[in-house]
């Protein structure tokens, strides 16, 4: 799994946490328990740090950045969908950051509010509780689409998955 120190920096990935083998962690990186990663995301964490809350995940090909000004965390209980960019940004819990989205320095979502699939929200971007941020450049409106327990229910899937993905994957090659 690669996993790198930069110097002092060293990841910190609680013993209760997933990371796929084909994740690669960097440096300030902090993941707490029940926490997942998944293939091919890049969590670079050598300027400012990556904090990633209590059972949330950084789904299938993210890359995941962060400034000393503005520090990347997300969750606890959060989701970042597939193919996501977040560069900096505030996440709270029972937040959803949908496939093929990005999201720019400065960027606060705060607790159950969402990024929708393909958005992109800018610089210093602010999506309050229960609402979602659609299309290119986002705009804010009430989230009348993607429900708090489907929300819910996607961060609780990963958990399961998860555990499993620690007890019974296999590289065959
Ligand atoms: C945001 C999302 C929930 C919208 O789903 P939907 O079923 O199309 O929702 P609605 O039918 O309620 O659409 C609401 C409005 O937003 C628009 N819209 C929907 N998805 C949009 C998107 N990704 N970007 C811009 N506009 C979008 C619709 O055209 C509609 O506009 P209108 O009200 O002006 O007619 C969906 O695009 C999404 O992001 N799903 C999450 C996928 C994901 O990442 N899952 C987690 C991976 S496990």
């Amino acid at each position: 799994m690669p996993i790198y120190a930069l110097g002092d920096l060293e990841p910190d990935i609680h013993p209760d946490a997933y990371v796929h083998p084909d994740a690669t962690v960097i440096g300030d990186v902090r993941i707490g328990p029940h926490a997942s990663v998944w293939p091919q995301t890049v969590l670079r964490g050598d300027n400012g740090y990556i904090e990633l809350g209590a059972r949330s995940n950084i789904q299938d090909g993210c890359v995941v950045h962060c400034t000393r000004a503005d520090p990347t965390v997300l969750g606890p209980g959060s989701a970042i969908g597939h193919a996501v960019h977040v560069e900096g940004a505030r996440i709270g819990s029972n937040c959803l950051i949908a496939s093929g989205s990005v999201v720019l320095n400065g960027s606060v979502i705060e607790d159950g509010g969402m990024v929708g699939a393909g958005a992109v929200l800018s610089y210093n971007g602010h999506v309050p509780p229960g609402h979602i941020a659609l299309g290119v450049p986002a705009k804010i409106r009430e989230n009348t689409s993607f429900g708090a327990e489907q929300i819910t229910r996607v961060v609780e899937s990963y958990v399961g998955r998860a555990a499993r993905f620690k007890k019974e994957l296999r590289r065959l090659d």
